[in-house]
């Protein structure tokens, strides 16, 4: 029985508001901190629980809290990041639509360690009617006397404003996403200094994810130990999982760290098994950011291991024969999937995204876009699959933010794994994919509504 921290309460009936909420046990850790525990004492439980960051990079997140400067008079500020735009990853939406209180009360809770009195969540400029469903929560935070000055009578003061974004992938990107909050073009900042330094306005800052906030509820209900013990080694804890694409039951759900992938795909408790019966061909397990693994390495390591969800087993082999837990955005392809048109979608949006400051990333998105629309044409060469290694080589690690790393690793990942398709696309330019194309962007579709 796998067990439910940030989800449990989900499906009750009117837990978006409120009464429902609190009569749940809601705000029960703002409680705990103010009444039982100094800042310190919720930083220690959060590092003691080894949860890491859940927006993609998995960076420990009591360490991070433990680095943010503290200079004598100078505000600090959380800032949630709730600008999900990774192709594949829905979770936080789902979170944040359902049950918003779970991030308002993370968003105190994580405050009140860090030592702020203001916070901002920054919401993905699409999800309008999610930043309707936090303003009313927020708003029924105060009424109940959760926000604003001497929160419950403890003398803490906290204000939460809701910032929408205007639609750009890079504005997720913590530094890109200080500088949309301040008004500015949302360009990625040369690091360091920090955000932990020198992040918004120039003061102290702490960028976690909407997940990250939310798993603060629990740890601190429970304590870090409790946390700690649930999961596998360094992966602890529940992730939440966005899966889509060509299975029986494409959701979000919550799973512990460590269960086999096999048994998320094909247990009717998850995925439920590849659509219409059909054979795995292969899974992007994190994100689109992250190397795709074909079915055989996507379900067992090379040394012949089960593969897990957690942090270690998923990179398990490097990106010779691992990948990424990234964001938790599963992608499963069944044997009709193209990889080559796969590619190309992900290829295109990169390109589109990318903020242009860096020569590699504005240069190189573009030309591995126009490289694969070249063989998707039927006018590819066998040197082209060369070319597109070259340029993706080119952008890995020589940009200032990860959104080029970001676009070089599928690339490289379908290259390393699926060269015939890509020569298959030259030798027989007629032939033609579009079906298969046409079926796997509509299984996403599906997913994502
Ligand atoms: C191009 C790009 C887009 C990103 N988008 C998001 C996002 O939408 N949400 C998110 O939490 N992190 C995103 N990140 C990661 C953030 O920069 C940052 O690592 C994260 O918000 C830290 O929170 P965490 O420690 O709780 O994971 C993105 C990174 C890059 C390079």
């Amino acid at each position: 029985m796998q067990r439910k921290l940030l989800l449990e309460h989900i499906d009750v009936e009117g837990i978006q508001s409120f009464d429902v909420y609190r009569s749940k046990g809601g705000y029960s850790s703002v409680e705990k901190a103010l009444k039982a525990m100094s800042p310190d004492d919720v930083l220690e439980e959060v590092k003691k629980s080894g949860l890491r960051g859940r927006g993609g990079a998995g960076f420990p997140t009591g360490m991070k809290w433990g680095f943010l400067a503290r200079p004598e008079g100078v505000p600090r500020y959380l800032v949630c990041n709730a600008d999900e735009s990774e192709p594949g990853t829905f979770k936080d939406r789902y979170l944040m639509e359902h049950i918003p209180h779970l991030l308002i009360e993370g968003m105190i809770t994580s405050s009140y360690a860090l030592g702020a009195n203001t916070s901002y969540i920054y919401v993905r400029g699409e999800f309008f009617y999610v930043i309707r469903i936090l303003e009313k929560a927020i708003a029924e935070a105060y009424q109940n006397g959760w926000l604003g000055k001497n929160i419950q009578g403890s003398g803490f003061d906290h204000d939460i404003y809701v910032h929408p974004g205007a639609g750009a992938y890079i504005c997720g990107e913590e530094t890109a996403l200080l500088e949309s909050l301040e008004g500015k073009r949302g360009n990625p900042r040369i690091k360091p200094p920090f955000p932990a330094v020198k992040g918004l306005y120039g003061c102290p800052t702490v960028v976690n994810n909407v997940e990250t906030i939310a798993a603060v509820v629990p740890i601190v209900n429970n304590g870090g130990e409790a946390y700690a013990e649930i999961g596998v080694g360094r992966s602890t804890g529940t992730k939440l999982i966005s899966a889509s694409g060509h299975i029986n039951k494409p959701g979000v759900y919550e799973i512990e760290l460590g269960l086999p992938v096999e048994e998320f795909i094909y247990s009717d408790a998850f995925c439920g098994g590849v659509l219409n019966g059909k054979e795995l061909k292969a899974v992007v397990a994190g994100g689109s950011s992250v190397p795709i693994l074909p079915a055989n390495l996507i379900l067992k390591t090379e040394a012949g291991e089960p593969r897990l969800m957690s942090y270690e087993s998923l990179a398990d082999g490097g990106f010779a024969t691992g990948s990424m837990l990234g964001s938790g955005g599963f992608i499963v392809m069944d044997e009709s999937a193209s990889i080559v048109h796969n590619l190309y979608t992900f290829t295109r949006f990169y390109h589109h995204e990318s903020c242009g400051q860096c020569s590699p990333c504005r240069e190189g998105t573009s030309w591995m876009e126009k490289i694969l629309h070249k063989i998707l044409a039927g006018h590819g060469t066998m040197e082209d699959i060369d070319l597109l290694w070259d340029v993706q080589s080119k952008i890995e690690g020589n940009t200032i933010c990860p959104l080029g790393d970001a676009a070089a690793w599928p690339v490289a990942s379908a290259i390393r794994h699926f060269r015939h398709e890509f020569e298959a696309y030259i030798k027989h330019p007629v032939k033609q994919t579009e079906i298969n194309y046409y079926n796997y962007c509509h299984n996403l579709e599906t997913a994502v509504s």
